[in-house]
């Protein structure tokens, strides 16, 4: 599969999923981008990028942090997750807040235009993740802050979801899927590096940031049941496995994923797993 189309199926996902995008009732992309914000800590004042922005997580609360006086620029390969994140911030009157569409591994921006650079969930999409960010250092001022989320993973688990939800996924299901879609040469492609957290810290070195910081820390994913966490699955990077399933593949682990989440359940009592989230952190030099 070459990166293009890889690139476009990824868009085509992510358009398709927008309508519903973070608002099925899932809690999960929201406090991940909030906490990342936290993390980042933006300035008032600051100028902040949020590569892959979707419909906000992080733009909002970033949004909140720099105030009037900063500026909050969300970019999205996905069309649609731009016009609702323009919607969400006409709602909210967020004059700081712009959004465009552009490739978050082309961002068109002058040298020095940000103070911090932030990417929730969105790095992993990207097919050469480590020469986008060695496009971002230089788009920060001196000092400047990156701060991006992952799913902690390990090699066999499917790229796009954390491995709680991948150890759930029966493997002779996976191996009905597309060579190129497997998880292994997926997660080998293009999210290798992110693996071990000594490789993460090498390579954003090589990318022009010091002072890596490398923080798993889980974030409570709440579900009102299994059901809700699959129709939900259809809204995230998971959507693009479940495009390249057989109908009846399909169907077999629809069924099977909601018996086990719902087997996770405390009786009638929402569905609530631990899920741990990779925090990265780096500055660039003075
Ligand atoms: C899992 S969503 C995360 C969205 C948002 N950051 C959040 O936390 O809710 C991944 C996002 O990355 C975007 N994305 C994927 N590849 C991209 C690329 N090459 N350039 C810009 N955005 C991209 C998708 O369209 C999608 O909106």
């Amino acid at each position: 599969m070459d990166t293009s189309t890889y690139k476009s199926e990824v868009a085509a996902a992510f358009n398709s999923a927008a309508a519903t995008y973070d608002r099925l009732g899932v809690e999960f992309f929201t406090p991940m981008g909030r906490r990342l914000v936290e993390r980042a800590a933006p300035a008032a004042g600051a100028r902040v990028l949020d590569v892959g922005c979707g419909r906000g997580a992080c733009v909002f609360p970033a949004a909140e942090r720099v105030g009037p006086e900063g500026r909050v620029v969300g970019i999205d390969v996905a069309e649609a997750m731009i016009e609702e994140a323009t919607k969400e911030a006409a709602l909210r009157d967020a004059a700081m807040v712009e959004l465009r569409v552009m490739d978050g591994e082309h961002p068109d921006f002058a040298p020095h235009s940000f103070d911090v650079v932030l990417g929730s969930y969105s790095v992993i999409f990207l097919p050469d993740a480590p020469t986008a960010l060695a496009r971002y250092a230089p788009l920060l001022s001196p000092g400047g802050r990156l701060a991006f989320t992952s799913p902690v993973f390990s090699d066999d688990t499917f790229p796009f979801l954390p491995p709680v939800f991948t150890e759930l996924i029966p493997r002779e299901l996976l191996l009905d899927l597309p060579p190129q879609w497997q998880p292994e040469q997926l997660q080998q492609r293009f999210n290798s590096w992110l693996a071990d957290p000594r490789d993460l810290t090498r390579t954003l070195e090589r990318c022009g940031f010091q002072e890596v910081t490398v923080v798993d820390e889980p974030v409570t994913l709440v579900a009102e049941s299994g059901l809700a966490w699959v129709d939900w699955s259809h809204t995230q990077g998971m959507r693009l496995l479940w495009n390249h399933l057989a109908p009846d593949k399909r169907q077999e682990l629809r069924e099977r994923l909601i018996t086990s989440l719902d087997a996770m359940r405390d009786g009638d009592g929402p569905l609530t797993i631990e899920t741990p989230v990779r925090y990265v952190t780096a500055t660039v030099g003075n």
